[in-house]
């Protein structure tokens, strides 16, 4: 397989701090970031997570809480089943104040400050996680993993979007490495990811892997915690 060229700068992996904006500003910014880098319909995304939202769902690293508000919402204009709880683990201040806003009065969701790699909640808890635009901003990515395979239950799935090397013709592999190249200034993109490296990463973490495909940019996958 052909190496990718390494985009510079590097990421300056800033953690939580990457992500002081006023969640409004993250929201609009999101939007272009969704089209010019992950080059990916903001609906697509929609219904691909709303078809994974159990009875206790983890949405992890939910961040202004208005893509999971969207997915909600997704989910009950399609009349599927809503979970009973939702649980939305964010360790930036500014982006969970929005969530907070968004969500205020819900009994349904639950919003908590914490690093995803030390979940406080007990083994085998969620019947599906989320991970939404996220995973390549996780600056430890395999303790995020093995924290979320502990609580989640036996067959439990989880469905992740990873951003991957732009691809397509010259002009929208421009537009997308302008923009990573923002977001790894930023310090909200920790790094591009490959498919085999990000299914074998899964794999490593004691997920299986039961499907994987791209679309745009954007390498979704869906995972299923192990018997092992
Ligand atoms: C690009 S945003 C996506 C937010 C939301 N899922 C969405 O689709 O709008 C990435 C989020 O990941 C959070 N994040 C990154 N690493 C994290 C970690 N280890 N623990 C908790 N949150 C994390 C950031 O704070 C940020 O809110």
């Amino acid at each position: 397989m052909p190496t990718q060229p390494t985009l510079e700068p590097k990421s300056t992996t800033k953690g939580s701090d990457a992500y002081r904006d006023p969640s409004w500003w993250y929201d609009l910014r999101g939007f272009f970031i969704l089209m010019g880098s992950y080059q990916v319909m903001i609906w697509t995304h929609l219904n691909f997570f709303a078809k994974n939202l159990g009875q206790r769902h983890l949405e992890a690293a939910i961040g202004s809480g208005t893509f999971m508000g969207l997915t909600l919402l997704t989910q009950r204009i399609k009349g599927g089943k809503l979970p009973e709880e939702v649980v939305g683990i964010d360790y930036a201040e500014r982006m969970l104040a929005g969530a907070k806003k968004l969500f205020r009065g819900s009994k349904r969701v639950k919003l908590v400050q914490a690093d995803l790699s030390q979940i406080e909640y007990p083994d085998a808890y969620f019947d599906s996680v989320n991970i939404a635009h996220s995973f390549h901003a996780f600056p430890n990515p395999e303790k995020v993993l093995i924290e979320l395979h502990r609580v989640m239950k036996p067959q439990a799935k989880l469905y992740v979007d990873v951003l991957v090397h732009p691809r397509g013709n010259v002009l929208k592999k421009n537009l997308a490495n302008w923009i990573n190249r923002y977001a790894l200034r930023k310090g909200i993109l920790a790094r591009l990811c490959e498919v085999d490296e990000t299914k074998a990463q899964f794999e490593a973490c004691k997920f299986d892997v039961m499907e994987g495909y791209i679309v745009g940019n954007t390498y979704h996958l869906i995972a299923q915690k192990s018997h092992s």
